[in-house]
């Protein structure tokens, strides 16, 4: 895949938005040719999405949309929700405290992974996999299964600027497949590393996997995590910069799983992907990226998205290092 244009280095600030469009453009049409990849199937619902759904956006920290392709359609975030309700969580706690709970540590192995909690010393290893995020949402703040709900989608529609809703559908479909979840939690309590009743804070993940979103407000909320926690669009402060910071630490450590490594090393930015398709990525003090494809490598990482992010990264000299 080499780049449409030549690999520029970093600077301070995103490119024009003439450029920054056309070079989105670009990788539209450029991946949307790739059929590779399968679309996830464990989630019953999720197998029906259309494989040839493609979408892309780009927002500045200054609030500038730029977008490509399906950037309207809705679909379930699914992982994508684990860095921002881990946000609310260090942010309500103190990142201390986020990190001897939960842990912040690459797991190497596969994100519904069991033997990841066995091989860490009984604990989880960080936010981003199903057992640290099963436990991240059970320390949100509330008495009730209720209240905890009440809080992560009133934080994340403050990431992304507006009222987010529930996927009825999505929600009842992963419920009703959703045992391996459930004993990954009960196993966590048995070893006094989940923080609410087992089922219930299940339950509640479930549902903030279950929040719809585009492809454009998960370029919103990535652009928050870059603007150090500002709403670039509402102007909205949702949470500290010193919270994003660590979120952002976790994102390169873990964000793509076991193949976090090899995109850090290609792509060089923070970034979380989903079973869905979505893959949102930071750009620190420039922007968020964001990508939406359902067909999904072996790690459960989407083909296009992670194409069209390498490119995009390049020729936008958004690369950290
Ligand atoms: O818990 C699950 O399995 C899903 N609700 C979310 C998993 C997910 O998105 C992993 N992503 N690649």
């Amino acid at each position: 895949d080499e780049p449409a244009t030549p690999v520029r280095v970093s600077t301070g600030r995103l490119a024009d938005g003439e450029q920054v469009q056309r070079l989105l453009t670009e990788a539209y049409e450029r991946y949307a040719l790739v059929h590779e990849g399968r679309v996830a199937d464990y989630i019953p619902l999720l197998a029906q999405a259309s494989p040839d759904l493609f979408g892309l956006a780009v927002v500045s920290v200054d609030g500038d949309i730029f977008t490509a392709g399906d950037a309207d359609y809705e679909f379930s975030i699914q992982s994508v929700s684990k860095p921002f309700v881990f946000a609310l969580v260090a942010e309500a706690l103190g990142h201390a405290a986020a990190r001897e709970k939960i842990g912040v540590n690459n797991t190497g192995l596969p994100f519904n992974s069991v033997m990841a909690i066995e091989l860490n010393d009984d604990r989880t290893a960080n936010p981003m996999v199903n057992a640290g995020a099963i436990a991240t949402t059970s320390l949100i703040p509330g008495d009730t299964a209720d209240a905890k709900w009440q809080f992560i989608q009133q934080g994340l529609s403050r990431f992304a600027g507006r009222e987010l809703q529930l996927d009825g559908e999505v929600y009842a479909s992963e419920t009703a497949s959703n045992r391996r979840n459930q004993g990954i939690a009960k196993l966590l309590a048995g070893y006094d590393r989940m923080y609410f009743e087992p089922l219930e804070a299940t339950d509640v993940y479930t549902r903030q996997c279950s929040l719809n979103v585009t492809v454009t407000d998960l370029a919103v909320m990535s652009a928050t995590l870059a603007d150090g926690g500002i709403n670039p669009i509402t102007q909205q402060r949702v949470v500290s910069a010193d919270t994003c910071k660590r979120v952002l630490a976790v994102l390169a450590t873990a964000g793509l799983y076991e193949h976090s490594g090899e995109w850090l090393y290609d792509i060089g930015l923070p970034a979380k992907s989903g079973v869905s398709g979505g893959i949102m990525t930071a750009a620190p003090g420039k922007g968020g990226l964001a990508t939406f494809s359902p067909p999904l490598d072996s790690a459960g990482n989407s083909v296009r998205g992670r194409r069209a992010t390498t490119m995009l990264s390049d020729v936008l000299g958004l690369n950290l290092f």
